[in-house]
């Protein structure tokens, strides 16, 4: 996940740009970069880091010399200026969030044709690029970066320079003609825009299966991955349906399909102000990442399975042999990544009958587990940082134990550490509450479980294309229970003075009250605990007082009928003791309703994907309780987002 804007108008492109990045910082900030057209030349600055060390670079040059409109800081009277990168009044700016290639100078964007005469940036996966890059090698090109997004410029150079030679008239159309050839050879998702210094006055945009946004303002447009990035200059905006090619000069907007067939976006007007911004709109970090959940989780299945039907994981320094020789699994990870592991378990030992077990990495080493050459230690972070995880992960590789990394951070210490990789692809989050990347970590353990089975002959290539077909359906279910949790939120508010709360599961439905416990504790600093529904009675069971909210997850009746039957069991006898029971349901599940005083629905899915939808209440729920009891929601006290110390 990145953040692009664009810019054309009467005013100097930089500041602007500048300030529509600062905007979108929250969506990656690991390097950012510019390309601005000034005087038939593009000019590019790009910078490692935050955007400040770009910012560092251009000192007092931001201001330009007084050649564009409202340009005020210099006096030009005198005799006319150079023309700098401040007066440019179209260009591009990205933030990265690094997918492919570290996070460098280097690979920052934008992303230069050889003549450095076209910019491009992007934000998504170009998921064929490797083919792409074979066909430019082979035409002569040499790649100066390790990113998916270089492919996309030299493709769109080749484009332009084939229509100038077809005789298309020069002009803004004809790099939306070239986009679209562009386009037409990408697979994957991608937002992408660009510029030419041939054609000063113009920005093109192209977007499938990621954002872009159109701003409208009075002699300018702007396009960006969401429109706090120009919402202190215009609050009406056009939202681009997939798979649009737009182009955008001072005076125009032009949307056509792929093919060239015009177009037409959503026009909208925003009903918030800058003020909000940073959050893109919602009240805090923790709404909008878990409003990006439907999204993190389509990013992180993209482009796993191979056309011949195998699941691909990034970095991998382990042979398939090495994976039929693992007899023995221990995932390692910490609150809310242990969590994820613990659902891992059930589906990795489901799946490859290989026993599995979950660790609290603070306990790993100093319990002195038993850890050889076939054992495989899974270490789940999403920071990449923790370091009781990565003391786990290298005494497991002390111990001669094999090592993969699901982490959500690209180039971090545990990914590096370890003999394979598998990144999640959730975008950065901000929030200390971990939401979105919880959801990502938990698809990454299916997508190790089912490579596992795989590679060890226990699960042919259609059995695990059946289960990614399950989980890209998820995303939409996703979409369809967060559009119904007005209910939750009210039931929050009602919840935000109780004393305790409890929260039980069973199977996969345990860690999930687990997670939405440990949710509950961080935010709203309430006592809360999770527990094996059958445990209740062996002690638990004394907390519940008349009243008592106990939030009760329940497996679909349609898996296993006799772990649906238990559970329901569970919630009359904490109802006959008097409990409030808030119960978390599949759709359809009329037999658990008459016991529930608060009935939450989620959509229909399997047993073992289960955690993918019910954990999504318990984090609107937490997050509303905290709001309601005026905590800080994003910034909990006592925590920090990545924890460096043991
Ligand atoms: C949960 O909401 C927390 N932020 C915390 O438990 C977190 O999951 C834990 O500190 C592990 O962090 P990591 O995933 O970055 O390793």
């Amino acid at each position: 996940m990145c953040g692009i804007v664009g810019y054309v108008g009467a005013r100097p492109a930089l500041g602007i740009v500048l300030d529509g990045l600062r905007r979108l910082e929250y969506r990656g900030y690991d390097s950012a970069g510019v390309a601005i057209v000034c005087d038939d030349e593009l000019r590019t600055e790009k910078r490692a880091g935050k955007l400040t060390n770009l910012e560092k670079a251009f000192g007092d040059e931001r201001f330009g010399t007084g050649t564009a409109e409202d340009t005020t800081t210099v006096d030009s009277t005198c005799c006319p200026a150079p023309v700098g990168i401040g007066d440019g009044t179209a260009g591009i700016g990205h933030t990265r969030w690094a997918t492919h290639g570290g996070p460098t100078d280097r690979n920052a964007h934008p992303h230069l044709s050889r003549d450095g005469r076209v910019a491009v940036i992007h934000n998504g996966i170009i998921e064929n690029f490797a083919k792409l890059v074979a066909e430019l090698e082979a035409d002569g090109v040499e790649f100066v970066s390790d990113t998916d997004t270089e492919c996309a410029a030299h493709l769109l150079a080749a484009a332009l320079a084939d229509l100038r030679a077809a005789g298309e008239p020069e002009g803004p159309r004809l790099l939306a003609a070239a986009m679209r050839r562009v386009c037409q050879r990408l697979e994957g998702a991608f937002t992408l825009l660009a510029v030419d210094a041939s054609i000063p006055d113009a920005v093109v945009g192209a977007r499938r299966n990621s954002p872009l946004v159109v701003g409208r303002g009075p002699g300018e447009h702007y396009l960006a991955s969401d429109v706090s990035a120009f919402i202190e200059h215009t609050r009406d905006a056009v939202e681009l349906g997939q798979d649009q090619v737009v182009l955008i000069t001072a005076d125009s907007i032009e949307i056509t399909d792929f093919d060239g067939a015009p177009a037409l976006g959503r026009d909208f007007h925003i009903d918030w102000d800058a003020s909000a911004a940073e959050k893109g709109g919602y009240d805090y970090f923790m709404l909008k990442e878990i409003a990006e959940q439907p999204q993190a989780v389509a990013d992180t299945l993209l482009g796993r399975l191979t056309e011949s039907g195998e699941i691909m994981l990034d970095e991998v320094r382990l042979t398939d042999q090495d994976l039929r020789d693992v007899d023995k699994i221990f995932i390692v990870a910490c609150g809310t990544a242990y969590h994820s592991g613990m659902i891992a378990k059930y589906a990795i030992e489901h799946w490859t009958r290989i026993p599995c077990e979950v660790e609290l990495a603070s306990e790993f080493r100093y319990r002195d587990p038993v850890l050889d050459r076939s054992t495989l230690v899974v270490a789940i972070s999403q920071s990449g940082e923790t370091m009781d995880t990565l003391m786990a992960l290298r005494h497991a590789k002390e111990q001669k134990a094999r090592v993969l990394a699901i982490c959500n951070t690209n180039g971090s210490t545990i990914p590096r550490e370890s003999d394979a990789v598998l990144y999640t692809h959730g975008g950065p989050e901000i929030a200390v509450a971990s939401t979105k990347a919880f959801l990502t970590m938990v698809v990454a353990c299916y997508l190790i479980g089912l490579h596992l089975a795989q590679v060890r002959g226990i699960k042919y290539a259609d059995e695990v294309e059946a289960v990614v077909s399950q989980l890209q359906g998820i995303p939409d279910k996703l979409r369809q229970l967060l559009a119904s949790m007005e209910p939750v939120r009210q039931l929050a508010r009602d919840l935000s003075t109780a004393n305790q709360v409890l929260f039980i599961g069973r199977h996969v439905g345990y860690p999930v009250a687990l997670e939405g416990a440990l949710k509950l504790k961080e935010l709203a600093y309430m006592h809360a605990e999770g527990f094996a529904a059958g445990e209740l009675k062996h002690g638990p069971i004394a907390l519940i007082d008349q009243g008592t909210p106990v939030v009760c997850v329940v497996p679909s009746p349609a898996g296993r009928g006799m772990l649906h039957d238990k559970i329901v069991s569970n919630i009359q006898e904490v109802r006959a003791r008097g409990a409030r029971t808030v119960v978390i349901a599949e759709e359809g599940d009329t037999a658990v309703a008459r016991y529930a005083d608060d009935l939450i629905y989620v959509p229909r899915t399997p047993t073992l994907l289960a955690p993918l939808l019910t954990t999504v209440p318990l984090q609107v729920l937490a997050c509303e309780i905290a709001a309601a009891r005026g905590h800080d929601v994003d910034q909990p006290r006592n925590l920090a987002k990545s924890v460096t110390v043991e």
